[in-house]
């Protein structure tokens, strides 16, 4: 695992959407991005969308969607990703799970079918503060596919600021699973705020436990970790000096 510390929350949209960047340009006969919502890739979509980067040789495939929701439904993960990105980037293809289908255990096995013909290139995470990644959450098996998942009252709790009330927050999702993710050849995480410290601290440092999803990551064989100074405040200190020197150095 590598990690780089930023300072502010613009510089790690940057640097996160400079590596990904790097990876789109890398690859100009095409390539496979996975993709996240939620708060952590705001910026990072920001900055793509800022950027006017030719992707059409580009597909992309998200992480999850709840269970219930059309993709028209205002908060459906469809609409998100339509609002900050498809609308203004075009993609060859993008792909989400389909949240308001008659049988979402099919439909799971239908996308992890996808997801690997696809193929993913590189995928883009955020960190859950109880350690989940896409809706693994802490329990899911290491070697879980894409399945439907009951998310915890705390993820409920976390996601309730994108719905008017917690009744309306779905109660499932449909989720790639930590086998499925641990299948990218490559993973960038970004977290920020002190939200994630705790988790972070687990993954980065902690040992590999069901308990904390993210820790299989330190199994992978190329994630880079961007962090911002509060998510990375309860790593040891000579963690933190690496991480900030890595930043450092990927600006030079
Ligand atoms: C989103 C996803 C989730 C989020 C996580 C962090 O597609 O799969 O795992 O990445 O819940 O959410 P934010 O970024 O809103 O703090």
């Amino acid at each position: 695992m590598k990690w780089m510390i930023v300072k502010k929350a613009e510089e790690l949209a940057n640097v996160s959407y400079q590596l990904l960047k790097q990876e789109i340009l890398r690859h100009p006969e095409g390539l496979t991005i996975g993709l996240a919502t939620g708060s952590s890739p705001l910026g990072v979509y920001e900055e793509w969308r800022k950027d006017q980067l030719d992707c059409r040789h580009v597909t992309t495939v998200n992480l999850d969607e709840y269970v219930g929701l059309s993709p028209d439904h205002p908060h459906s993960y469809h609409t998100f990703m339509k609002e900050h990105l498809f609308e203004t980037v075009t993609f060859k293809e993008s792909y989400l799970p389909i949240g308001n289908t008659a049988d979402p255990v099919e439909e799971s096995d239908r996308y992890e079918h996808l997801v690997r013909t696809l193929g993913i290139d590189i995928q883009l995470l955020g960190i859950g503060s109880n350690g989940h990644i896409a809706f693994n959450e802490p329990g899911t098996p290491f070697d879980a596919k894409t399945h439907v998942t009951e998310l915890t009252e705390s993820t409920r709790l976390a996601n309730q600021r994108f719905f008017d009330r917690l009744e309306d927050v779905p109660s499932e999702a449909i989720t790639m699973g930590i086998g499925t993710i641990m299948e990218a050849k490559k993973i960038l995480l970004v977290a920020s705020s002190e939200r994630k410290a705790e988790a972070i601290r687990d993954m980065m440092e902690g040992p590999a436990t069901v308990d904390c999803p993210a820790t299989i990551l330190q199994r992978h064989a190329d994630v880079m970790v961007v962090l911002d100074e509060e998510a990375a405040s309860l790593l040891s200190e000579e963690a933190k000096r690496t991480g900030r020197a890595a930043y450092t150095n990927f600006m030079k």
